[in-house]
């Protein structure tokens, strides 16, 4: 990416000699501010996503999520415009330019459905569905796993092709995890970087040896397709409820009825995604039981 020049001034801002003004806020997330600027030569919009790095090791996530932009140049994953790293105050900002997806997140068009009290056609589900697939599938072909797969970290463009997005917790697909310590390692991290009601249940209580691979995706996909079918995901009610989403993901998942969005077809889908994910974990503990 060359030298990368940042000058704030007059409501601009300046990233890899390019001139951007900053339009409006579009988020603002725990760690990071997400802004619509207009690019000054190109009048294009992108997003600017800013992230607060509080130490070293948050710099360089912010260099992992902007190498993991670069690594893939996928029509369902999104692409990078540029970026740049600031000091300000003495703390670090990572700033990711990011190409504009006007019609926003998938949680926010199901939101938007939920509220006009409509739902989201089957037809239009497996098309999503199938975009999503195909990100994730190219994620996994070259072994990284994205991690945090949820309704707003997946952007729709206008023909609803889906955008895998917010790529700051993707790594090594396959995490090979050596004794007690390196368990609570991965769990601790996945406590942070995974969101929890789309986090899937090998990553709760990691056992002392085994192996975590790209299938807490797949669980991901299944929350994600349910979440399509019923407008909140699986397990938006038990984490808002308070009640132990740890605890809940080890049952089967329930599916509302009556429900008139989806048919019985796309119902078994959700199932049997999790029982795949659900199967592959209690494999996994009974391989590592086997090798005590
Ligand atoms: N390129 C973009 N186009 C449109 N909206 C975006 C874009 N990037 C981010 N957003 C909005 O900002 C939100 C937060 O961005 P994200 O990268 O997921 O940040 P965080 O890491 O804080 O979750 C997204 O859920 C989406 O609503
Ligand atoms: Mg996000």
């Amino acid at each position: 990416m060359g030298q990368t020049l940042c000058i704030c001034s007059r409501g601009s801002i300046t990233i890899d000699n390019k001139r951007y003004y900053f339009i409006q806020k579009l988020d603002e997330g725990g760690f990071s501010y997400v802004d619509l600027v207009e690019g000054v030569q190109d009048g294009r919009f992108y997003a600017l996503k800013r992230i607060l790095c509080h130490d070293r090791e948050g710099r360089q996530e912010a260099q992992t999520e902007v190498e993991m932009h670069r690594l893939f140049s996928h029509p369902n994953i999104l692409g990078l415009a540029g970026h740049t790293f600031i000091e300000r105050g003495g703390k670090s900002e990572a700033w990711i330019l990011l190409p504009y997806v006007q019609k926003g997140s998938l949680w926010s068009v199901l939101e938007k459905l939920r509220d006009k009290g409509s739902f989201m056609p089957e037809r239009r589900i497996l098309k999503v569905l199938q975009g999503i697939c195909s990100g994730l599938k190219a994620m996994h072909d070259r072994g990284y796993a994205h991690r945090d797969l949820k309704p707003t970290n997946v952007l729709l463009e206008v023909d609803d092709r889906p955008l895998l997005m917010d790529l700051g917790s993707m790594n090594r697909s396959r995490m090979e995890v050596k004794g007690t310590r390196e368990a609570m390692t991965v769990q601790d991290w996945a406590a942070q970087r995974c969101t929890i009601s789309y986090r899937a249940p090998e990553l709760f209580n990691v056992e002392s040896h085994c192996v975590i691979d790209d299938r807490t995706d797949i669980w991901s996909l299944g929350c994600v397709l349910y979440s399509m079918m019923f407008l909140e995901g699986p397990y938006d009610m038990v984490f808002q409820k308070g009640d132990s989403v740890a605890l809940a993901v080890q049952n089967p998942v329930t599916i509302p009825q009556p429900c008139r969005s989806v048919s019985p077809l796309a119902s078994q889908l959700v199932v049997t995604l999790q029982s795949i994910t659900l199967s592959a974990f209690k494999a996994s503990r009974l391989e590592c039981i086997d090798s005590k």
